[in-house]
C-alpha cells in the first residue's frame, strides 16, 4: 500500500524543502523511493532524517509541481527537520539504510517521533482528484495528450461536484500548467 504524503527535507542552506512522495511501510520501517535525479534525494542522503507530512491542504501537492514550494513550517523535536503548519499529523524519521540504484534508490527510515495535530475530517473527492491530477502533471512528457485530457474530465466530476476553495485553487494551478505545456508542444509544433 502506498500512502500520498508530503515530504520535507532540509536543503544545502538549511531551509525546507518540500515535496509530495508516495511512501511505503516495510516491516515496521518507511520506505521514500526518488527517482534521479532529486533534491529531496540529495537532502536525505546529506542530512540522514525526514518528515512525513499527512495533509489535506492539497495545494501543498498541487504547488509542489507549479514552482509554489514555499508554505508555513516550523522545527521538527527530535530530528534535523521541518515539520508542515497544515500537517493533520507527521512522524520524524531517522535514515537507517539506503539500497542504491542508478534509477530509483529505495531509502529505508526507522521513526523517532510522532505527533497528531488534528482530526482528520474524512475523505474528499476532490482532493483525491487533485492528487491524480498532480500525479499527471509530474508525469506530462511521458503521457500521450489524449490521455491527459481523457482523466482531466474525468476528475473535473469530482471537482465540480465536491471542492472547496483550496481544491479549486490547487485545481487551477494544475489545469494552468497542463494548458502551457499544450501551448507549448502547438507552439512547436508550428514552428
Ligand atoms: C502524489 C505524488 C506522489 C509522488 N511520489 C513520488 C515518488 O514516490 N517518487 C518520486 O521520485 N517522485 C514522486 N512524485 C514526484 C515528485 O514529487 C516530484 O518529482 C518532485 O519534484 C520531487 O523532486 P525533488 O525531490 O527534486 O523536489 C510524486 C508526486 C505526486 C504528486
Amino acid at each position: 500500500m502506498i500512502y500520498e504524503t508530503i515530504i520535507t527535507s532540509v536543503d544545502a542552506n538549511q531551509q525546507a524543502h518540500i515535496a509530495p512522495f508516495g511512501i511505503r511501510e516495510e516491516d515496521g520501517r518507511v520506505l521514500i523511493a526518488p527517482y534521479r535525479p532529486s533534491v529531496s534525494l540529495d537532502n536525505l542522503l546529506a542530512h540522514r532524517s525526514a518528515v512525513i507530512n499527512l495533509t489535506d491542504d492539497v495545494r501543498i501537492f498541487a504547488g509542489a509541481l507549479t514552482g509554489r514550494r514555499t508554505w508555513p513550517v516550523s522545527k521538527a523535536e527530535k530530528i534535523h527537520g521541518y515539520v508542515l503548519d497544515a500537517a493533520i499529523a507527521h512522524r520524524e524519521l531517522a535514515l537507517e539504510e539506503v539500497k542504491d540504484d542508478p534509477v530509483r534508490p529505495s531509502l529505508y527510515f526507522r521513526v523517532v517521533h510522532e505527533v497528531n495535530h488534528r482530526p482528520f475530517k474524512g475523505f474528499n473527492r476532490a482532493q483525491s482528484a487533485v492528487i491524480e491530477l498532480a500525479v499527471l502533471v509530474s508525469r506530462l512528457h511521458m503521457l500521450p495528450i489524449g490521455k491527459i485530457d481523457a482523466e482531466l474530465a474525468y476528475l473535473q466530476i469530482a471537482i465540480d461536484k465536491t471542492a472547496g476553495p483550496r481544491e479549486l485553487e490547487a485545481w487551477g494551478w494544475l489545469t494552468e500548467t497542463i494548458d502551457n505545456f499544450k501551448a507549448a508542444i502547438n507552439g512547436d509544433n508550428q514552428a
